[in-house]
């Protein structure tokens, strides 16, 4: 019996509920599925790599019950290729949102590629509601004040307070 291993890389600063939707239904695909929480990363995450692990952890604990033994999360740093290795991951998860997402995700999958052809990239689109939710953008609204409870889980949601709370 073939037991696929999947890895859905990404900042995660913060998780959001369009990560959530893509970390469920990546469960339809692989057997087990390994969150890989990049410490390397171009952009300048205002969690550390440990709690945004952390996050993700208490997310995925509260939304898949039966599940959640076949999830793990684990920071990495360096290549993410070589992360994949390292776990035995043929299966590279990415979610697609929109066309704007297209060339970057396309530009990495290839560059993935070109350095293990034998780990393939898989995108699932994202779901109906999560279109635009960004990391980004989640900041920018908890940052000026605005709700984003839609936008991620009540625990994220208090730690982005507390975190801006402080900066002010
Ligand atoms: N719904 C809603 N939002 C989504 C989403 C979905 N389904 N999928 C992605 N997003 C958003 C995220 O919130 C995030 O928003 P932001 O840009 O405003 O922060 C953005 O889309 C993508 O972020 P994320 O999924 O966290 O991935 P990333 O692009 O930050 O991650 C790595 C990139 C970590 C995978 C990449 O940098 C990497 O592989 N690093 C390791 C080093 C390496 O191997 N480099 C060579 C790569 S070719």
């Amino acid at each position: 019996m073939t037991n696929r291993i999947g890895i859905y890389p990404g900042t995660f600063d913060p998780i959001t509920t369009g990560h959530l939707d893509i970390i469920r239904r990546s469960l339809r695909v692989v057997d087990q599925l390994i969150i890989g929480v990049a410490l390397d990363t171009t952009k300048h995450p205002i969690f550390d790599v440990n709690l945004r692990a952390d996050l993700v952890r208490q997310d995925v604990a509260d939304m898949l019950l039966e599940d959640s033994e076949r999830v793990a999360v684990i920071p990495f740093s360096g290549l993410l290729i070589n992360f994949a290795r390292e776990h035995n991951a043929k299966l590279l998860i990415r979610g697609l949102r929109a066309v704007s997402d297209y060339e970057y995700e396309f530009q990495m999958a290839c560059m993935n590629t070109t350095l293990d052809s034998s780990i393939e990239t898989v995108f699932l689109t994202a779901s109906e509601g999560t279109h635009f939710i960004s990391s980004r953008f989640v900041k920018q609204i908890a940052r000026l004040g605005g709700d984003v409870g839609k936008m991620v889980s009540l625990n994220v949601a208090r730690h982005l307070e507390a975190y801006f709370e402080a900066e002010r």
